[in-house]
């Protein structure tokens, strides 16, 4: 894993908000505390790309999970949207098809791709159901192989698989690990978590935090511990 990263940089909070308005908010309430945000489809689809310029021009980092996925030309052009918004990540489903066309349209811009693998709501009969012949760890390992092939530079997984993907894939790709828990913070419907410590001792780059920070009573302190707790483990590590 690069070890050239800024620990604050590390963490990314998940902003899952209904309204621009309620994003921005909390940017302000988390201030310094945090450098690194995600937006996902809920907020894109009620202004979020211009929140996510907004942001970028302000000296914050963004993560769009926009899970882009369609023919290669569709694929290719709306990368080439994206990459113009300065955002660092973009997360694309893990197709070959659409990991190549991705990764060529990206020509020098510095966005990331992330690959979503196998949706984790997915278990080995829904695989089925959806007409594949592997069982998700099989698909998942395939997937990561051919995204690394593909050129895409990061894979989003659960921090309890990054240990082993980690034997798998080596040491070129980024790992960005929802599931995230502080000890003692509320699970709500996350069924595997790990604590931010945990996780970078795992293998994980970024951890991607939502509710632990949008709903804390105080935002920026959570993160600021969570930010204590990834500094805290980066020394341990051996
Ligand atoms: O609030 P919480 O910390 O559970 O938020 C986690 C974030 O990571 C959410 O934006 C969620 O959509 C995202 N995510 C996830 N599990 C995945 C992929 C993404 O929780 N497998």
């Amino acid at each position: 894993m690069p070890s050239n990263i800024i620990p604050r940089d590390r963490l990314i909070v998940a902003l899952d908000l209904p309204s621009v308005s309620q994003a921005r908010t909390m940017v302000e309430r988390l201030g310094s505390s945090v450098n690194f945000y995600k937006i996902g489809m809920e907020l894109t689809y009620s202004g979020g790309l211009p929140l996510a310029e907004e942001l970028v021009r302000a000296g914050k980092k963004v993560f769009l999970d926009l899970k882009l996925h369609d023919i290669p030309n569709t694929v290719a052009r709306a990368t080439e949207q994206v990459a113009k918004l300065g955002a660092t990540f973009l997360t694309i489903h893990a197709y070959p098809q659409t990991m190549k066309a991705a990764r060529v349209a990206l020509g020098d811009s510095p966005l990331k791709l992330l690959a979503v693998t196998v949706m984790t709501s997915y278990d080995d009969g829904d695989l089925r159901d959806a007409g594949f012949a592997y069982g998700v760890r099989e698909l998942v390992a395939r997937r990561a192989r051919q995204a690394q092939d593909a050129g895409v530079h990061g894979l989003v997984m659960s921090a309890e698989e990054a240990k082993s993907m980690r034997v798998l894939i080596g040491n070129d790709m980024l790992f960005v690990t929802p599931g995230i828990r502080p000890a003692g913070a509320d699970v709500a419907d996350q069924k595997r978590v790990m604590t931010p410590a945990r996780a970078i001792t795992e293998g994980a780059d970024y951890l991607v935090v939502g509710r632990p920070v949008t709903q804390a009573e105080d935002p920026a302190a959570a993160a600021e511990a969570i930010v204590a707790e990834i500094l805290g483990a980066l020394g341990s590590k051996p």
